[in-house]
């Protein structure tokens, strides 16, 4: 499996290193300046991950655009052909630019939006309530912190889960993508409640109750 994360972001860098570590296969990562990551790349001592222009990253099985949800919208208006048949894990959350609210309306999704823009592609949710600082550190007192994946077709949730599961989070199958309106949502409020309680931005979901990961059908 071919994974490339596109973005020298907060996120980008966080899920490259933890992608690089953990997943088998080849890791691309994708940046407007290849010569700039190649830098960061060796400081962060990423060794096997090939850094390359944000084109060549396309050809991946995977693809997880580490931009801004608007930024991720026109992106995949202008690769739809491209990235036609992939695997496209959207880690975005649709916070407004002061972070006091949505560009979402109540009912809709930057994950479902991504997969209306994208017919032939399979999107993926995943990430969108773990913050940057937590993937320097997603066991807190002796529990992973909890990564809710949704899709709407059903072997690649599978499949995205597998390929991921050696990563120190537990990931849990968290149903259709529709569901994103509530997972989108909730990341907002952990941002206040970090914030309230002083972590930010350490903050995850630590689901209770809950022993299997992924649901046996
Ligand atoms: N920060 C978090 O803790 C967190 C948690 C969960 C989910 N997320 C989601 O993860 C995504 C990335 O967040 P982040 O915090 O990593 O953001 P960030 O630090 O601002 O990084 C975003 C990256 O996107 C790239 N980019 C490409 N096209 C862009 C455009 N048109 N406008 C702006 N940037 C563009 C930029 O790199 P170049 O300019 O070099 O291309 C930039 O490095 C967002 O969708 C966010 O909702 C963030």
């Amino acid at each position: 499996m071919k994974i490339s994360v596109l973005g020298p972001g907060n996120m980008g860098k966080a899920l490259v290193q933890q992608v690089a570590a953990y997943v088998k296969g080849q890791v691309l990562w994708g940046s407007r300046n290849p010569r700039e990551a190649e830098e960061l790349a060796r400081n962060l001592g990423l060794d096997g991950v090939s850094v390359v222009s944000y084109e060549d990253a396309l050809q991946a099985d995977v693809i997880i655009p580490a931009f801004p949800a608007a930024a991720i919208m026109e992106w995949a208006l202008v690769h739809q052909e491209q990235i036609k048949h992939k695997i496209i894990v959207d880690i975005s959350n649709p916070f407004n630019e002061d972070f006091s609210g949505f560009t979402t309306a109540w009912g809709e999704s930057s994950a479902e939006r991504l997969q209306s823009l994208l017919p032939e592609s399979n999107v993926i949710g995943a990430f969108k309530n773990t913050f940057f600082k937590v993937f320097e550190n997603p066991v807190f007192e002796d529990r992973k912190s909890d990564v809710l994946v949704t899709g709407d077709h059903e072997e690649t949730v599978l499949r995205f889960i597998e390929a991921f599961d050696p990563l120190p989070f537990r990931f849990i199958h968290a149903g259709k993508l529709a569901n994103n309106r509530t997972i989108e949502r909730f990341t907002l409020l952990e941002l206040e409640l970090a914030v309230r309680y002083g972590t930010y931005p350490y903050i995850s979901l630590q689901l209770f109750g809950i022993k299997e990961a992924v649901p046996v059908s």
